[in-house]
């Protein structure tokens, strides 16, 4: 049995009204059951938290690694372009990670373009909106194996 953490970064608790043409209409809920849903149909243990404070991010991220938490799922939003700490944590506990965004950074602003976390992740997932994360979570459990 694999111990999968999702982590979602600022504003993701507004997903299903949040820009809906950008970010689509399934709420944070919505996809944090459908991980789970898999996780226990695969015999897996889904932990999950959304927050829009960077530390509390960076905690639970150095927390994971006192429980074994296997691998990490994790769409850091706006701090994917700004954050150096939460990019020292990912490489401090070392913990397996994929990046996930819901957006095609890449067909978006220019400073979306940037990311404090692709070359550290095992991969990278974006502009499937919320089926990325279900990518991501297939990804990890195939990795895991
Ligand atoms: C995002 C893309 C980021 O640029 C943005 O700041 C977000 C969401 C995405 O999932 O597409 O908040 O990570």
């Amino acid at each position: 049995m694999a111990t999968i953490l999702v982590l979602h970064g600022p504003n993701l608790n507004l997903l299903g009204s949040r820009e809906p043409a950008t970010y689509g209409t399934v709420s944070l809920d919505q996809i944090n059951t459908q991980l789970t849903d898999i996780c226990i149909d695969r015999g897996h243990h889904l932990l999950a938290l959304q927050s829009n404070a960077e530390y509390e991010l960076i905690d639970r991220i150095q927390e994971a690694k006192n429980e074994g938490v296997n691998y990490i799922i994790f769409n850091p939003a706006a701090l994917t372009h700004t954050s150096v700490a939460l990019r020292d944590t990912l490489l401090a506990v070392d913990i397996p990670f994929i990046e996930v965004h819901l957006s095609n950074v890449y067909a978006r602003e220019e400073f979306r373009r940037r990311s404090f976390f692709s070359d550290i992740a095992r991969g990278v997932i974006c502009g499937f909106g919320a089926k990325g994360y279900v990518l991501a979570l297939e990804a990890a459990l195939e990795d895991l194996k």
